[in-house]
């Protein structure tokens, strides 16, 4: 049987959400595994590395922000007394992701260089309809959210497959079941992540490698204050706490299941309608919502 990726400690932390509020004083037990994250400094970046490091795993944190990395680095650093090792990169750029591969890719010969989980965070919001639209936004866009998380993943999934070990996490989104004027590139990238991870999911079955598409609904982060999306038409009952969802995704990693993870009751109920409408009936039910977001006004998940 293969060995959990997640020490007891965070299992306990990963199952009862509201746990990780209070912030333990006391350093987590090393668990002799290492994460990488991409976008790590903020939202639901900065709680995996939260929630990881107090599981015990030593981390390392990728994001552009050179400065906000260092700071980032020395809280987790102090608060855990873990290893934290940072690549200021942007994965939007050929040289950030080269920088990233070149780490993950020495896991292959030395062990003490192996990284046990790669998760692929890194994202960012858009608004307004992609003909008026900055292009150059967008085709970062799909360099960060497809072509990054393609070729990280391919250098993290080489290790792990010859040791028989190791797990991958992509954080796609609720947007990836849908297709929005508006959301043109958002959507199509999210369901890559989605689809990509599910398909990688079943080549790697059997051989020791976990993968897992996480699919979180509205969450309180930064993500649509730097897009400058206006949340008001979100009810608050949809949105959620990061805290909450990436415990739900480390709960599924500790368990080893499902790939395809979706917080939230009421997120899984939206995906199953989704999946059930006809697409005359979904288009015709949110046209109203779409024609706002094609204008700019609202965000996305
Ligand atoms: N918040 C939501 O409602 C929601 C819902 C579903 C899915 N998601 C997904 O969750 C993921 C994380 O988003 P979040 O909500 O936590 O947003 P966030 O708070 O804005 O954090 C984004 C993180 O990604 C980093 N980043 C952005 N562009 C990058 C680039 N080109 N290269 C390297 N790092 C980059 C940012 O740091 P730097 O700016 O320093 O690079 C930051 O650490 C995204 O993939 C997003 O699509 C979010």
């Amino acid at each position: 049987m293969t060995e959990s990726l997640v020490p007891a400690s965070l299992v306990t932390a990963s199952r009862n959400p509201e746990s990780l509020a209070a912030e333990s004083p006391e350093p987590a037990a090393p668990s002799g595994r290492t994460a990488l994250i991409t976008g790590a400094t903020s939202g639901i970046g900065a709680e995996y590395a939260r929630q990881l490091a107090s599981g015990g795993y030593a981390l390392i944190l990728v994001a552009r922000d050179a400065e906000r990395l260092a700071a980032s680095a020395a809280a987790i650093g102090r608060r855990h007394g873990c290893s934290v090792e940072t690549i200021a990169a942007d994965l939007a750029t050929d040289a950030g992701v080269d920088q990233v591969v070149a780490r993950l890719a020495e896991g292959r010969d030395r062990s003490d260089r192996f990284v046990d989980l790669l998760v692929n965070n890194a994202g960012f919001g858009t608004k307004g309809s992609l003909v008026a639209g900055d292009g150059v936004a967008q085709e970062a866009m799909v360099r960060l959210h497809v072509l990054a998380v393609h070729r990280l993943s391919d250098a993290a999934l080489r290790p792990m497959v010859a040791r028989a070990r190791g797990a991958i996490i992509t954080v796609s989104s609720v947007a990836s079941y849908l297709t929005s004027p508006g959301n043109v590139n958002y959507c199509a990238t999210k369901a890559y992540q989605r689809m990509a991870m599910e398909a990688l999911a079943r080549e790697v079955s059997g051989r020791g490698v976990y993968v897992q598409a996480f699919c979180p609904g509205f969450t309180r982060t930064e993500f649509h204050a730097r897009a400058a999306l206006t949340t008001d038409p979100i009810p608050r009952v949809l949105w959620m706490e990061a805290e909450t969802a990436v415990a739900i995704s480390l709960a599924a990693l500790a368990a080893r299941r499902p790939t395809t993870v979706i917080p939230g009751f009421l997120n899984r109920a939206i995906v199953t309608l989704l999946g059930l409408l006809p697409r005359w009936l979904l288009s015709r039910g949110t046209r109203p919502y779409e024609s706002t977001r094609a204008a700019g006004g609202a965000p996305s998940a």
